[in-house]
């Protein structure tokens, strides 16, 4: 009942304006999202960097309905690449990591369109790709619900063949991850685990805290002890001290992992982290379409609530 309350509150464009009007409302947004437009996208990406973080920046857009609109959204991460190289923001730090990247959702470009979306979305992304790659920037691949976990992979096969750094993305939660992450720790390969967002069923995934902890664990094992470059997202106290106790057993420098945490939460770890010298991303969603964005993640998963309704009350 509450997921069906919030999706139609997500589609009240009434309720929207007074929400969007709302002193309070506007404060919290401020907090998870960085601004409307590339403009605001480019200033906090410097504010970051000059504080010692790397970004990944996620566009927020609604879904598409039609070929217009994934093209629209395609075109946004053409103009912020540009942006930022302009500004002087984007840098290599390594073979497979960059100081700014762009984390790219394969439904806003156009998965979603029936008939050949999956291979629209294949184009969209190869060009995001190609752009980042010139402006010295990598791109990650969201993951989004478990209906799209083979289809998004497949894509991120295909796109690692022209442009190897292309990111992945899995979810601890899913029952499947573990395999999967056997299978992309290799030499070369980014891979972002995460514990995951979406209200998925116990048919293919973990329901319970601690199995899906437990999962993150067995997944941090293998991707840590594995050849490729893990990115740790978590604001989890106990993921990251098992991350960091597995960097030290497995003797890993800095530059072959990083950890990620989300725009305004928790951003003074992300601060005590890089001054111990990790890397760490912070992922920037901007964009003007944030209303539907952040009702749509309370309804995935109402525990969403409480897990921004703490960050607003915490730094820590
Ligand atoms: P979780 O929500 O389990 O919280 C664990 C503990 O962390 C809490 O009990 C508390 O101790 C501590 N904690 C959390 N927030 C705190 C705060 N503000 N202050 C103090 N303590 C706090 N999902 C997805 O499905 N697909 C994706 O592509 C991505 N991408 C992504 C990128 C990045 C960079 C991040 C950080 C996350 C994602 N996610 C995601 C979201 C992810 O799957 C997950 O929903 C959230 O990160 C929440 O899970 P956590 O592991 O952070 O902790």
């Amino acid at each position: 009942m509450m997921r069906s309350a919030i999706l139609a509150a997500s589609r009240s464009a009434r309720l929207q304006a007074m929400i969007s009007r709302a002193p309070v409302t506007r404060g919290v947004v401020q907090r998870f999202v960085a601004g409307d437009d590339t403009a605001a996208a480019v200033a906090a990406t410097r504010t970051l960097t000059v504080e010692g973080l790397t970004v990944s920046l996620d566009h927020l857009g609604e879904d598409p309905t039609d070929r217009a609109q994934a093209e629209h959204a395609t075109a946004a991460y053409l103009e912020l690449l540009s942006a930022l190289e302009r500004d002087g923001l984007t840098e290599r730090l390594g073979p497979l990591s960059a100081r700014v990247e762009v984390s790219v959702k394969l439904s806003a470009v156009g998965q979603v369109l029936p008939g050949d979306g999956a291979a629209l979305a294949l184009d969209h992304a190869r060009e995001i790709c190609a752009a980042a790659e010139r402006v010295g920037a990598t791109v990650t691949l969201d993951m989004e619900d478990h209906t799209t976990t083979d289809a998004t992979l497949e894509t991120l096969a295909d796109l690692r063949k022209d442009f190897p750094a292309t990111g992945a993305v899995l979810q601890a939660y899913l029952r499947r991850t573990e395999a999967d992450a056997r299978d992309l720790a290799v030499a070369g390969s980014r891979v972002r685990l995460c514990k995951g967002a979406y209200d998925e069923p116990a048919s293919v995934a973990f329901r319970g805290r601690a199995d899906v902890d437990a999962s993150y664990r067995r997944c941090l094992d293998v991707l840590l002890h594995g050849d490729g470059y893990p990115m740790i997202a978590t604001h989890d106290p106990a993921m990251i001290t098992a991350a960091q106790q597995l960097i030290t057993a497995t003797g890993r420098t800095h530059d072959s992992y990083e950890f990620q945490m989300l725009y305004g939460v928790r951003p003074q770890e992300q601060q005590r982290l890089a001054g111990q010298g990790h890397v760490v991303r912070t992922y920037v969603p901007y964009g003007a379409q944030w209303y539907g964005y952040l009702m749509r993640r309370l309804a995935e998963r109402p525990a969403n609530l409480t897990f921004f309704a703490r960050s607003v009350v915490s730094k820590g």
